[in-house]
């Protein structure tokens, strides 16, 4: 059970609990401890600077000590959690320091917190519901002796809004989700099952939804889907679910994500090394079924498709061949030269369909390319868009939901390295500009009067050690900034 987080007007120094939360603040000379701190500092008759001195503490971002109260006042363990500079501190330090402390705190099971209290940034306390509860997240399914957080309750002292900390929850939530499919081994986790979880999600949030199944999607001449999906005995699905506000919307987006359950590579098939990560491929589709799921509960004023193209990429007598042609939703074409150039593929037949329901704006989520690795690094996302604003649109968003997201080019004449002799276009050119030419790639398959954004969270989709709010393993990436943007538009 995920904590529960509420709003309480308890004192600092009186609160009754496990851990109490304070924010330092970094300066020249030393830590500067917020006026709560400094309350429990005095109770402690300035044993708590001393400590913070002692030790050496800088107060960065998410730096955290813990300190035993012995009893000088009722809460058992003061948190000094960093919060930076503090003419910078806002919404996302919070929120990195709370998933910070959160993470040293899992064997308490009642908190309270401050951090929010000495930020002007009026949305804090909703950064440090977030945090505090994607700090505390653990994946113990499968484990026979699970050590899940005990953290039961997390009060927000000084009687935060409680709107707030709903938004917080929910984003929180839905991040959390889309962690737990990632996480979920590829065996449990195909096409129809990932399609069983989504519908849940719809039913729970009163949402439309849709699901083609594989004669549907041959009938209805999903290529890509098919083609990708044929070398597996879990068949492919395509997954629609839309949420309509209550009165009139002003615009409708797509939200679309690549949902390969498991990528092997196909006949090209990946070392066994690469192999390993590689049910994390379904990243872009869980951020979209995570998104999707705190709507009913954000209410944005605009309709929002959540459009999934499912398929698990494997090899067998029946897979799809290099030199084979795909026919795409719509008629277009494409040469596979690369089996393991597989979510292009897949996501072609989910960028036209989207063009077709006469949406304003698409943003597609993928787990696409080695190469953004290479480019940015494993904890940034790309984004690459037809729309200068709508790019600048998409990377604010993720600015302000606290995730690193960079703007990458879609330069015209790389486009000619995947011209096709035989079909429109061919599905991998030369290794150099990977994630540029994948993107280009796309970018054939949106229409061209229609706005669209692709983000390439390869590298942050799974995450290798846990800092801050982010655990080790699936990182549910994304799916905050895809709420943040359509929140933006709404607004
Ligand atoms: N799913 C992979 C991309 C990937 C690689 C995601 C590493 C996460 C970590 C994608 O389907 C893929 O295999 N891409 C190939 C494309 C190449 C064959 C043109 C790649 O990046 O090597
Ligand atoms: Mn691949
Ligand atoms: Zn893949």
């Amino acid at each position: 059970m995920p904590p529960q987080v509420l709003a309480s007007e308890e004192a600092v120094d009186s609160v009754s609990v496990d851990a109490v939360v304070v924010a330092a603040f970094k300066s020249s000379d030393g830590p500067s401890l917020s006026a709560d701190a400094q309350k429990l500092d005095d109770a402690l008759d300035g044993r708590l600077s001393e400590h913070l001195t002692h030790t050496a503490f800088k107060a960065k971002v998410a730096d955290v000590t813990l300190v035993p109260t012995l009893g000088r006042v009722q809460a058992k363990t003061i948190v000094v959690a960093g919060l930076g500079d503090k003419d910078e501190a806002g919404r996302n330090e919070v929120m990195r320091a709370a998933g910070s402390a959160a993470r040293r705190l899992t064997d308490r099971s009642t908190i309270a917190s401050v951090l929010h209290s000495d930020v002007s940034d009026g949305s804090a306390v909703a950064g440090a519901t977030e945090g505090f509860l994607l700090g505390s997240y653990k994946f113990t399914t499968y484990k026979s002796d699970p050590h899940p957080s005990k953290i039961e309750r997390i009060a927000m002292l000084g009687g935060p809004d409680t709107d707030l900390i709903e938004r917080g929850v929910a984003t929180a939530d839905a991040t959390i989700l889309a962690r737990d499919l990632t996480n979920e081994p590829a065996d449990s986790i195909f096409p129809e099952t990932l399609a069983d979880r989504a519908r849940e999600v719809a039913d729970a949030g009163g949402l439309d939804f849709e699901v083609l199944d594989e004669s549907q999607l041959k009938e209805r001449g999903f290529g890509g889907l098919i083609g990708v999906g044929k070398g597996s005995v879990r068949p492919p699905r395509f997954i629609v679910m839309h949420y309509k506000p209550e009165g009139r919307a002003s615009q409708t987006l797509a939200i679309v994500g690549k949902g390969i359950t498991f990528d092997s590579g196909g006949l090209s098939i990946k070392p066994s090394g690469s192999m390993e990560t590689m049910k994390t491929d379904m990243g872009g589709a869980a951020a979209v079924i995570g998104a999707m799921s705190a709507m009913s509960k954000l209410r944005p004023q605009v309709e929002v498709l959540g459009v999934v193209a499912a398929a698990e990429n494997m090899v067998s007598g029946r897979s799809i061949k290099p030199g084979d042609v795909i026919k795409h939703y719509g008629g277009g074409t494409s040469e596979v030269l690369n089996t393991d150039a597989e979510g292009r593929l897949v996501l072609a037949d989910a960028l036209v369909y989207a063009c077709e329901r006469k949406v304003d704006a698409i943003v597609n989520v993928a787990t696409l390319t080695g190469a953004i690795m290479v480019a940015l690094g494993p904890k940034a996302t790309g984004v690459f868009s037809n729309n200068d604003e709508l790019r600048d649109e998409v990377a604010t968003a993720a600015e302000r939901a606290g995730e690193r997201v960079w703007p990458m080019p879609l330069y015209d004449d790389y486009r000619s390295d995947i011209d096709s002799e035989i079909a429109d276009i061919k599905n991998t050119g030369s290794r150099w500009g990977g994630a540029i030419k994948a993107a280009l790639f796309l970018r054939n398959f949106v229409a061209k009067d229609v706005p669209w954004a692709h983000l390439d969270i390869a590298g942050p989709a799974r995450n290798d050690s846990a800092y801050d709010e982010v655990p080790k393993g699936g990182s549910g990436v994304a799916t905050r900034t895809l709420i943040a943007w359509i929140e933006g538009r709404a607004s």
